[in-house]
């Protein structure tokens, strides 16, 4: 192995020191460190073109993007090899694998054990948020792979500026990662080298994370779910703050004071398309525009509000499904400076999937490199296919999106995607009914390979996959939060996706869930009218805008936000399922939250409607 090749202004012995114990395991043929230049870009892509991994697209079509195909075992996180490895098992909690930690380190090192060689070894120091904000913190990324530095690149702040801010001895949060197939010499590489053995492993009380076997998406670009999500919540515990899987986005009213709402989703139910909403004709001179799309990083600020950044640079979107119809704002960012990975390729050299456009192509790449046409019967693209690409250029970027300041959070979302029960929107009547509604929330399952289709799955906060610690003590340091808070903000919850007798959505959705944004963000200002319901406040039809949308009736309204008592007895009974399971740590709120609404219920007639 060749030298250290440490940048001059390296200065950080623990780091030398770190890099060194790593390659002395993983024995690398050589180390690189990444500096984030656009130079270093080009010239990995390049690699990439060169061996296979990537092609380039046609540079008049999508002027310096990328196609890459995966190995087609190697597509999605995979939950089920994703560890939390803390000390004792109950602190994990019994929604996330657990192994002692001693077992697994020394499970890891067999398997790291000279893993990288044959390969480069390159090391990223890498900024969550604005570099040298006050709620931004460092990590550094050791990978054999460079399609992880080049995503990382476009995911993070990489470069020397933040070994400047790291210093001699500023903390950061290691991450090693190998796709764990190393090379013998002489041995060809493929295109996309993984392994069939896989761990995604997190040591909470060490802030560490190792990551075996899988290059893709956030199993290997580890500052995402892995860091921001998984070591962040346990940092943000100790530490007061929150990590949250939330989008953030605002709200700006022609000539009036603007809003900052963080709104959680589990995967599937839209974040982005929110995140980056259009308002429909009748919000003349509104302006919504993004922070954030996945997640949020939250610090109380000096005068004790609540303030958020995006830690992430850049968004990697599920593509399938994205198209100038459901996400415009998205579909401009992607134009150019991209990834694809996974997506289907054009005879003209461009990208393509489902529901990008109303017609397929009639011919097409797709994404595992065979020759596709409308009846194939396949989908081109891979469902989870995704974009890699820079939020700044996003049309709808909010000009405070790198403020290190962060921007003061107005009102808290949590949505779920469930055909009946929960309404179209409601507010929580305090605090804690607010972290109730969001401990309960769940999901409907959208493919039918996962067994049962409509099922409901429970997904605390939509962190169900990404809490670095036990759900429980999740939602006790979410009370313990709002009490620390002078002001928290108010909490709503939303559902765009009631369906009715027919099957069919009743909400339109997409840019029309400005009308209920307006509602939120005005009520959290103090100025929206609202009825008492069973759950919570919702807004009588009066206090929404309708102008400008045909094909939604006033009892379409009525019919979205009705409450059946007998859902939400069946509801409730279910939360009981989620409250056992969370027994040992579960804030007792919960339970006597979930009493005070459940023994209310017959005081309200059989079938709530706002028009009684
Ligand atoms: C994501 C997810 O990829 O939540 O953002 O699964
Ligand atoms: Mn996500």
């Amino acid at each position: 192995m060749q030298g250290m090749n440490a940048p001059s202004n390296l200065k950080h012995e623990g780091l030398k020191q770190w890099v060194q114990e790593i390659a002395a395991l993983t024995k690398p043929d050589n180390i690189r460190w990444a500096d984030g230049s656009k130079e270093e870009y080009d010239e990995l892509c390049q690699l990439m073109v060169d061996s296979g991994t990537f092609i380039r697209l046609n540079p008049e079509k999508r002027p310096n993007s990328y196609l890459c195909r995966s190995d087609p075992k190697d597509v999605a996180r995979v939950e089920d090899r994703t560890y939390i490895c803390s000390r004792h098992k109950q602190d994990a909690g019994p929604t996330n694998n657990w192994m002692d930690p001693d077992e697994m380190k020394a499970t890891l090192n067999k398997l790291f054990d000279g893993c990288m060689q044959g390969r480069t070894m390159y090391v990223i120091p890498f900024s969550m948020g604005p570099i040298g904000s006050p709620i931004a913190h460092i990590g550094v990324e050791i990978t054999d792979s460079p399609y992880v530095v080049v995503n990382m690149d476009i995911m993070t702040r990489v470069g020397t500026k933040v070994l400047d801010v790291l210093g001699s001895d500023g903390d950061f949060v290691p991450c090693v990662h190998t796709v764990g197939k190393p090379l013998k010499p002489g041995e060809k590489d493929v295109a996309w080298p993984c392994n069939e053995t896989k761990y995604i492993v997190h040591y909470p009380e060490e802030h560490a994370i190792w990551s075996f076997g899988s290059g893709y998406g956030g199993n290997a670009l580890l500052g995402k779910k892995c860091f921001a999500l998984r070591i962040a919540s346990t940092m943000a515990r100790e530490e007061g703050w929150m990590a949250e899987h939330m989008l953030i986005l605002g709200v700006e009213p022609p000539g009036g004071e603007k809003s900052y709402v963080a709104a959680a989703f589990p995967s599937a139910c839209g974040k982005t398309n929110f995140a980056m909403l259009i308002p429909p004709k009748a919000f003349d001179g509104y302006k919504v525009t993004t922070v954030g799309d996945d997640i949020a990083w939250i610090k109380p600020g000096p005068d004790g509000e609540l303030r958020a950044i995006n830690p992430e640079a850049g968004y990697f979107g599920v593509a399938p499904g994205t198209s100038y119809d459901s996400n415009p704002n998205a579909m401009e960012t992607i134009k150019e400076n991209s990834i694809f990975t996974n997506v289907a390729l054009t005879e003209d050299g461009d990208v393509w999937w489902e529901e990008m456009t109303k017609e397929p192509p009639k011919k097409l790449i797709d994404w595992r490199g065979n020759e596709w046409t409308p009846d194939s019967g396949t989908p081109a693209a891979h469902p989870n296919a995704r974009f890699t690409t820079p939020a700044r250029q996003c049309p709808s970027i909010d000009p405070a999106w790198e403020d290190p300041k962060g921007v003061k959070i107005d009102a808290f979302i949590f949505g779920g995607r469930r055909s009946k029960t929960i309404p179209l929107v409601v507010q929580s009547t305090n605090w804690i009914n607010g972290v109730y509604m969001a401990t309960t929330m769940g999901s409907e399952k959208t493919a039918a390979a996962a067994g049962g289709l409509g099922e409901v799955r429970r997904d605390p906060f939509a962190m169900l996959p990404f809490a670095g610690y036990h759900m429980g003590d999740y939602v006790d340091h979410w009370l313990n939060m709002g009490q620390n808070v002078p002001e928290p903000p108010p909490i709503f919850s939303v559902n765009w996706f009631r369906k009715g007798e027919d099957g069919k959505f009743i909400w339109p959705g997409f840019g029309e869930n400005m009308r209920v944004l307006k509602w939120i963000v005005d009520r959290a200002k103090g100025k929206a009218e609202a009825v008492e319901s069973p759950l919570g406040y919702m807004p009588p039809y009066e206090a929404l805008e309708w102008a400008g949308l045909d094909n939604f009736s006033r009892e379409d309204y009525d019919e979205v936000t009705s409450l059946g008592r007998a859902d939400w007895e069946k509801e409730l009974l279910s939360h009981v399922e989620l409250f056992m399971q969370l027994n040992d740590r579960l804030p007792k709120e919960m339970a006597a939250m979930r009493e005070v609404i459940l023994s209310s219920l017959w005081r309200w007639p059989e079938r709530w409607h706002l028009r009684r």
